[in-house]
């Protein structure tokens, strides 16, 4: 099916890309909207109520709305890439509802965490139930390379949040350690949703091969931002609480700069604060203020902006489009909500 995609060429268009691609994939994810609401059933109860819970609150939707355009930037192909979408969006659920319990979340997409409301274990359980789910709907596509190109980041992203979690609190994390981490629990994901969506439009090698960097440079950027939003974000509009990280002992990179760069007793203030899992907003503000003298924010979207120039190059491999426009603008987006 083709998109109908509107371009403004202006800076501030970025700001609105996702609505923009919201609209462009409007018919596809319809289905793939419908798809996900009819395989998050089950005869056991609490399996839909805790899953229509997660995916009734919305979310963005970012990474099924990639795979559609990036299927439909190649001429729309086999139709995969309905399936193919609900799965990526069903892995991204999973993993979201396991996060929770890991990071001891207790806000996500502006409600109580799955986790508050049926406790840590049914989240587990329901988060296993939907990777299950995901993989069951690869399967019947019968795909076997974009099959591979799915399994590998389920393995990789779980890889990554132990990664993470083996690095938590530990004031030696390195930034190279940190890109390793977001490299594997977010780009992956991203890049997996553009490039199982080129491999459903019958994309040429080299074009999946663009569509896969730049799914994982606009999940870099992704990430970054998303770290820098939990320091210098609102609640409100995040869906979940600002300073989770810190008071899980994250070693997100606006931390590991600081302490690079920090005087002793500035150091010592955020050694003390990371890891307190009861800092209040005074204890957040101190760490925050610290932050906002060293520029620490500002250098970390400074990276993510750089990644996002990166994802725009990768691109222009391919011919130009209003739709590969509005991907640009996409990985574009991704650092604009910093502001
Ligand atoms: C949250 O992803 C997890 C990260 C990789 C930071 P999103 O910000 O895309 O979450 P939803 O789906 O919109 O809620
Ligand atoms: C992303 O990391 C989580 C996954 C990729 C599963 P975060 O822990 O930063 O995500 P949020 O902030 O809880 O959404
Ligand atoms: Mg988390
Ligand atoms: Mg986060």
């Amino acid at each position: 099916m083709g998109l109908t995609v509107t371009n403004r060429e202006d800076a501030a268009s970025r700001a609105d890309a996702l609505e923009r691609l919201v609209d462009a994939t409007g018919p596809d994810m319809a289905r793939v909207n419908a798809l996900i609401l009819s395989r998050a059933d089950s005869h056991v109860e609490m399996v839909p109520e805790l899953a229509h819970y997660l995916i009734e609150a919305g979310g963005k939707r970012l990474r099924p709305m990639l795979t559609l355009a990036s299927a439909d930037l190649f001429g729309g192909g086999t139709g995969d890439q309905i399936s193919f979408a609900a799965a990526v969006e069903f892995m991204h659920n999973a993993t979201l509802l396991h996060d929770d319990v890991v990071d001891e979340s207790t806000m996500r997409r502006g409600k109580p965490a799955a986790r508050m409301v049926w406790g840590n274990a049914a989240s587990v359980l329901v988060g296993d139930f939907l990777l299950g789910q995901a993989f069951l709907m690869m399967v019947e596509t019968g795909n076997l390379p974009a099959l591979n190109v799915l399994s590998r980041a389920a393995a990789v992203i779980a890889e990554g949040e132990v990664f993470q979690l083996a690095k938590s609190g530990d004031l030696t994390t390195t930034a190279d350690d940190y890109m390793q981490v977001i490299e594997a629990k977010t780009a992956t994901l991203f890049s997996a949703a553009t490039t199982v969506g080129a491999m459903a439009g019958n994309a040429e090698d080299a074009s999946v091969a663009a569509m896969t960097s730049y799914g994982r440079e606009l999940g870099l950027a992704f990430q970054l931002v998303d770290d820098v939003l939990d320091y210098g974000g609102v609640s409100g509009t995040m869906g979940k609480n600002r300073g989770d990280d810190l008071r899980e002992g994250k070693m997100t990179l606006p931390v590991i700069l600081a302490l690079e760069s920090a005087n002793a007793a500035d150091r010592s203030a955020i050694a003390s604060a990371l890891g307190k899992a009861d800092c209040d907003e005074d204890g957040m503000a101190d760490v925050v203020e610290i932050f906002d003298r060293l520029g620490v924010l500002q250098q970390t979207v400074a990276k993510a902006e750089a990644h996002a120039a990166t994802a725009v190059a990768a691109l222009r491999v391919l011919p130009a489009s209003p739709l590969r426009s509005l991907l640009s603008d996409t990985a574009e987006f991704c650092v604009a909500r910093a502001y």
